[in-house]
């Protein structure tokens, strides 16, 4: 298959109805990431953006789309302490880093008084998602950051949006809007990405030679219906952007319900009296040493 310029194709998409090259490609991608950001207002230009990078093909595409389209960025990058798989993800932050000329910021989990390898093994993800959005928040609250823009893709938003409806969850939906903005001691977050599959940002990066990870967690669960969404979309082309921007028009019919309660420990927003974050480390680490 050739490019519309003559060059061989690395991309195409029955989707967008285009056959695309390794130099037409990338223009292509900024051009769609721009129109998102711009029809769902996701981002200001006057803005100072944390940019959270896992190691991740994901989260290398927006930080090269990002810095491209001339947002103010910088990149951060939480240590969980998942021994190589988090050595890994801290070489390609810091590769990419170098190779976009962005100013790196790490904060390691372990100086928080514990690591993913001390939490229990059924409860691994939900405490590392706990602890990722505690410490996103609080890095871009005390860094002067307006906004925290994260790079989840149309399938995770399916995905999330499945699970919660499956488990009643419906209050959840509200917070799968592309942008929720400031509130108390929360900062504005932003999802860029959630028009984009992880087979666009994959071909981004791969085009353009960005560093990026290719070990998964070893925690990881087989996530059987991302396997499902995979194969709806495999005969119903163009399912899961369908799909997605449903669920936005959704999200954003639902009130976002902020309980105004603080921790009593940390004074962060909690639902309950300590958060979830402060269980954590009262449980795994240096709290409970202390006590
Ligand atoms: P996940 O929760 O692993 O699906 O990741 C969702 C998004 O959170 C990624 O696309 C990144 O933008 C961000 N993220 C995930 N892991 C990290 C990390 N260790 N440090 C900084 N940001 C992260
Ligand atoms: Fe959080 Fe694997 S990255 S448990
Ligand atoms: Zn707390």
């Amino acid at each position: 298959m050739r490019c519309r310029c003559g060059k061989k194709a690395v991309f195409h998409s029955k989707v967008y109805r285009v056959t695309l090259c390794d130099e037409c490609y990338p223009k292509f991608y900024l051009e769609i990431v721009k129109r998102s950001i711009k029809r769902y207002n996701i981002l200001k230009k006057s803005e100072k953006i944390l940019t959270c990078v896992s190691g991740g093909k994901d989260s290398c595409a927006m930080a090269y789309a990002l810095k491209e389209l001339n947002y103010d960025i910088e990149l951060f990058h939480i240590d969980l302490g998942i021994g190589e798989y988090s050595r890994e993800s801290f070489r390609s932050v810091e590769e990419l880093s170098e190779v976009l000329d962005l100013n790196l910021n790490v904060l390691k989990l372990k100086d928080y008084g514990f690591t993913i390898e001390d939490v229990e093994r059924r409860k691994v993800c939900s405490a590392c998602g706990i602890a990722k959005r505690y410490l996103m928040n609080l890095f871009a609250r005390e860094n002067g950051f307006d906004v925290i823009a994260t790079a989840h893709t149309s399938e995770d938003i399916v995905n999330f949006f499945i699970k919660n409806m499956l488990s009643g969850n419906i209050e959840y939906i509200s917070k799968l809007r592309p942008r929720i903005e400031s509130f108390d001691r929360f900062v504005a977050k932003a999802k860029p990405l959630f028009e984009r599959t992880e087979k666009e940002n994959a071909t981004l990066v791969l085009t353009l030679n960005l560093p990026f990870t290719q070990i998964e967690c070893p925690h990881a669960p087989q996530d059987v219906w991302k396997e499902i969404i995979y194969d709806v979309e495999l005969k119903r082309r163009g399912f899961k952007q369908n799909f997605v921007r449903a669920i936005v028009k959704l999200a954003e019919n639902l009130k976002l319900d902020w309980k105004v309660k603080h921790c009593k420990i940390c004074g962060e927003i909690s639902n309950t009296d300590i958060c979830s974050f402060c269980k954590l480390r009262s449980t795994y680490g240096v709290l409970s040493n202390q006590s």
